[in-house]
């Protein structure tokens, strides 16, 4: 396995809209390879999540995990639908934009269908923190970072966050990426 380089904001990779994975991808040894090259960069660099562009691979595949204990989720094309109407304000930081956090508001509830690493279907429900590390993720796969969503005068460096608190408070949830 191999830890791989993560692009920085100002990268022109991560404002490309990443293809889609074809289906005879998945039986090829060097797709799996990146899938676990992947998830290896995202314990490395200490995130929940990483999308292939960010990596300098643009195609539809990202790698989430929330919680240390859980299996790595592969999302492969995926496509998120948002249940009901509601939003939740929320801090992220991403490892392409180091050392910044910014508030974003994300649809509450999501509807998630992808392909597994292996091509396999998954349809699946994510609330609150969970729908809102997908939606970050997988806004990587079109281009879009956290901060092209961010309220300009949430963003924050992360000394200064951990110092002064979030420049704009919210209620409910709160956390890091
Ligand atoms: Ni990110």
């Amino acid at each position: 396995m191999a830890i791989l380089q993560v692009a920085r904001m100002g990268n022109p990779i991560l404002r490309e809209a990443a293809a889609p994975v074809p289906p005879e991808r998945f039986a090829d040894p060097g797709f799996q390879r990146f899938c676990d090259d992947l998830y290896e960069s995202m314990l490395e660099h200490d995130g929940l999540g990483l999308a292939a562009p960010q990596v300098f691979c643009s195609e539809r595949v990202v790698v989430i995990q929330l919680d240390s204990d859980d299996e790595p989720m592969f999302l492969v094309n995926p496509v998120i639908h948002p249940i009901g109407e509601e939003s939740a304000l929320g801090y992220e930081g991403c490892l392409s934009v180091p050392d910044m956090r910014g508030l974003v508001a994300r649809h509450s509830a999501i509807r998630v269908s992808a392909a597994d690493r292996h091509g396999k279907s998954i349809l699946f429900e994510a609330h609150g923190w969970a729908a809102r590390v997908v939606q970050h993720e997988c806004d990587h796969l079109d281009g879009v970072l956290y901060v092209d969503r961010a309220e300009p005068k949430s963003l924050a460096f992360l000394k200064e966050y951990r110092r002064y608190g979030p420049p704009v408070a919210i209620e409910g949830e709160e956390g890091e990426e």
